[in-house]
This record gives C-alpha cells, structure tokens and sequence, in this order.
C-alpha cells in the first residue's frame, strides 16, 4: 500500500476554480440565469482535458494490451446504454427504496445537509448549545468556533470541555440543543430522515405512476443487464470485462467542492467477470493496476493513496467478498485528508443474481464454462471511477504557482492529458514568420490538437499557453527562415532548444509518445 507524502505548496480551491472559470476549462450550467446548483459546464480546455481522460481510459482498458494476473491478455468490450433504463432494473439493483442519504433541513435557514456530514462542538453540560457545522469545510468550521466562542465569552473552546461529535450521533434533545450552521438560534435542524438520491422523470405523454421512469445514477446496471446480450454475440469467455463510459445522475442533498460532488456526472466503469473463486487474485490485480494507471497520466506524486476499506465500510454485496478499496486523492478542500478518485470492489454474483431473478429467468440465466461443462453466476470485480472528480484531480494536480512567470501559475498537465499539445507562434507578426509558423501548425495540426496565434506579445502568448497547461511552445524567430530552425520552449524548465523546422512533427510525435 502507498504511504502518503507530505503536502507540498497546494493550491487553494479558489485558485484552482478561478483559473477554471478565466481560461475557459469549467463554467456553471446556464450561468447567464445564475446557475443551478451542482450541475457544470465544460469550456473549451476543459472539454479537451476531460475527453482526453476518457479516451486514455478507454483506450488503456479496452484497447491496448493489459496481461491479467493468469499470464493472459485482459478481454474487455464496450457498450454504450441508455440513461432510461426499465424501472426494474433498480428495484433488481436495490437502488428504488435503498439508494438513500439522510438528510437535515434547517427551518430557520431553508438549507439543507447531509446529516451524515454535519458535525457539532460544544460542552457536553446538557444546557449548552451545539454549533453545527459541514464537516471539511474549514471555513464553515471556524465560523462554528468563532458564534460559540462570542456566545460563550471565551477566547478558544477547551479541549477538555468542548468536544466534536457527529451529528447522527446525537440524542434527540441533543439535537435540540443545535445552531444549524446557517443559523442563529437552537432547534431548527429538524430530524434526519432518508432523502432518494434517484432523479425521477416520466416516459410518454402521460404523467402517472405507470410512466416513471429514473436516471440511471451509475452507468454499472446498463453493463449488468447487458451481460447476457454480450455473452450471445460476442467471442467472450471468462474472465472478461464490460466497459462503459457515460452519464449518471444523483440528486445529492448537499453538492458541493465544485465539481467533487454534482448531480449529473460521468462514470467510467468496467465489470470484470471471473469464476468464483479467483475473486481475490483479480480483486487484487485490479486494486494494483487501477492506482497504477492514475499515476501514469499525472497523479504520480504523494497526493494519491490506494485505501483498503475497513469492514465496517463494506456494501452488504462486499462483505464476504475479497475486499473493497479505494483511490483517493488529496483535493486541496479534503486536505490533509483524501477524496474518492474511484472505488474498486469485489461485488460477487449479486448484480447477475438480481437480475436473473427479478426478470424471471433465475437459474437459467446461469453461464455455461463449455470447456468446465459447468454453468454458474460469475462473480464480478468492478473498478468504477469519476471521469468529473478525475478531470478536478488533474486540474488541481497541475495547478503550479511560479511568481516567475508573466501568469504567475502554471498547468503542469501530463503531456498526455494537456488539452493543447504545442502552440506554433511567429515571434513577431511580420518577415515571413506568420507564413513559416502557420506552415508548421497546418503540419501539425494534421495529427495533434495544436494552436496558432501571431497577435500580442509573445509574452502574453506563452503566458495564456502556461494557463491553459500546453508542454511545448515552437517559435519561428528572425533566424528560423535562414537557418530553417525554431526555437522549442519546454512549460515546466522554461529552457529553449532550437531544432530543425521540419523535424517539428516528429520531435513532437517522439515527446508525446515517450511520455504516453
Ligand atoms: N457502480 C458503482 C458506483 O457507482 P460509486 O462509488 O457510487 O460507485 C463511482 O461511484 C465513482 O463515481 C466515484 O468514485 C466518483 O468518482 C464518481 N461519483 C460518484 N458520485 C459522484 C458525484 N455526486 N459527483 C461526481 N462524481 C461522483
């Protein structure tokens, strides 16, 4: 298991979100009418870099080649389903009844919380008041600190007197005792009750019980009911996966830390099926491969961990399975703590179970192993990972002040995720060098996302180029036509190297792939 490493300067959140918001990477939904909370947008550098994650997972888990832990290729296919699926499928999945979050409303404020998220302080003296505040979220917790150190006229809380305690954990007449976090007086954090995180809608014209319909919140279930259609018509066998990216939707009580937890979201999920009892061998196999593989496109440093869930934390499906991890990265608003990157879990036959029954086929459902001769319901390790919360961890991964520079931050994206590959710039607008450089780009162009601009400085251009986290900037300067070479200036040294102008494409196809 990986040991996490100091922190080293971080940025804030409102660094990370005020880059996001100025150089185009995410904006609110519908901004114009002041936003919907816990939906978002992507800009233009936001979309290359989100598409960018996508398309290295795809093409890392269904593509290329992975060698198993049995010495064999790992067989994944893709599918794209609906985001509408038959009711059933969530009653089969216990999503309709079980997909729930307590939640709290303030009477006092109208906002509401995860109760699960809210903490208190206060003496324990049972005429005392509680202040409540959201848990990791430092400001809110010292606002908290600061109403009960003025409401009991003392400097600090004492240690010894003044304790944290969780909200759920709280008698009834404790809870009367509380100041929501958003308000002013006791009492008006009502009792927690059960909140579905299902978006329901309808289908067709009618509006009646007979015509809802949810959206799907994670794109497993689509994978899951599928299965069957996959076995019939393709050459799979056991072990194989299914790959899916795509939407999901959860109506989160309290969506918040940007884009870390929003109500319509994308996943990137597989469901390896394996033979019963080679669950831990896989299970382990895809822990290791999964942290691996976040670390090879930019999360390489001490803010990523791979944490093995206690058994208290398991899903009912989990508990006698070969375990359930998680990666989790260190958010500048988790911090010092981790946030959830994607979990990987060892779900058994649940899943094919479930379904089988609920739409009346049961047993017969069952897969047949034709070399065992042997029918069974496979068991299912299943790595399931946020292509919103990785885009989040890449930005705030790559966010690096550097008062040197014009920008005074740069993105350090991996080469491989950087929405622009190489910028082509004339160093001015005028001698031929906008002709030369636009001939490069075109070039270029041909098979990589670069970007061409003869105005402003050539200050300000490298400096927007840092911003939006492009690795490579080629300059056609007053010696490029005679010597017919650029100058090649490197995101994170700054150095510059001069190179022959027609092995442009090659020396950037070479970068690319070195670091592929
Ligand atoms: N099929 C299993 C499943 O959905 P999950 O842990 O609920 O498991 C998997 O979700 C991943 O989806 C999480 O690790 C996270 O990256 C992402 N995710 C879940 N809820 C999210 C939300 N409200 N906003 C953004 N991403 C979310």
């Amino acid at each position: 298991m990986s040991e996490p490493v100091a922190p080293s300067t971080r940025p804030t959140m409102e660094s990370v979100v005020s880059l996001c918001r100025r150089r185009g990477f995410i904006f609110q939904s519908s901004e114009i009418y002041g936003g919907i909370n816990g939906f978002w947008d992507y800009g233009p550098l936001g979309t290359a870099l989100k598409r960018n994650l996508k398309q290295a997972w795809w093409s890392d888990v269904v593509e290329r080649e992975l060698i198993g832990p049995d010495g064999n290729a790992v067989d994944i296919v893709g599918v794209d389903c609906t985001i509408i699926m038959n009711p059933k499928t969530w009653i089969a999945s216990g999503h309709v009844g079980g997909f729930n979050d307590p939640m709290v409303d303030c009477r006092e404020s109208k906002a509401r919380y995860r109760a699960d998220h809210l903490v208190v302080i206060g003496r324990t003296a049972p005429d005392a008041r509680l202040f409540a505040f959201l848990e990791s979220d430092d400001d809110a917790k010292a606002k908290a600190i600061k109403t009960l150190c003025k409401y009991e006229r003392i400097d600090s809380p004492d240690p010894a007197s003044h304790t944290m305690r969780l909200f759920t954990t709280l008698s009834e007449t404790d809870r009367a005792r509380c100041v929501g976090p958003d308000a002013s007086a006791p009492g008006s954090l009502t009792e927690p009750r059960q909140f579905s995180l299902m978006f329901k809608t309808n289908v067709g014209a009618i509006e009646s019980d007979d015509s809802s319909a949810y959206l799907r919140p994670e794109t497993a279930q689509g994978i899951f009911t599928n299965f069957w259609n996959v076995v019939d018509t393709s050459r799979v066998k056991v072990p194989f996966g299914i790959a899916q990216i795509g939407k999901a939707f959860r109506n989160e009580v309290t969506p918040r830390n940007f884009t870390f937890r929003s109500r319509e979201f994308e996943q990137m999920e597989i469901e390896f099926f394996i033979r019963p009892e080679s669950a831990p061998e896989w299970y382990r196999w895809w822990r290791d491969e999964r942290f691996r593989w976040w670390q090879s496109i930019g999360l390489g440093s001490g803010n990523l961990i791979l944490r093995e869930h206690d058994r208290d934390e398991l899903a009912h499906y989990a508990k006698e399975g070969a375990g359930t991890s998680d990666i989790e990265y260190r958010f500048p608003f988790t911090a010092p703590g981790f946030g959830e990157l994607e979990g990987i879990a060892h779900r058994a036959d649940f899943d094919l179970k479930a379904h089988a029954t609920h739409c009346g086929k049961g047993e017969k459902l069952r897969y047949f192993d034709q070399e065992r001769n042997e029918r069974y319901f496979p068991h299912v390790i299943e790595p399931s990972a946020g292509a919103d919360r990785g885009t989040l961890a890449l930005l705030c991964e790559a966010y690096t002040p550097d008062p040197a520079r014009a920008s005074g931050v740069y993105m350090k994206f991996h080469p491989r995720m950087a929405p622009i590959k190489a910028a082509v710039y004339p160093l001015v607008n005028k001698e031929g060098m906008p002709e030369m450089a636009e001939g490069i780009y075109r070039s270029l162009r041909k098979k990589h996302a670069v970007e061409f601009d003869e105005k402003q400085s050539i200050g300000k251009r490298y400096a927007r180029m840092d911003e939006a986290g492009t690795p490579f900037c080629f300059t056609v300067d007053g010696d490029s036509l005679s010597s017919g070479t650029v100058t090649v200036r490197h995101r994170d040294t700054l150095a510059q190297e001069r190179i022959a102008a027609d092995q442009v494409g090659s020396w950037l196809d070479d970068k690319l792939d070195s670091t592929a």
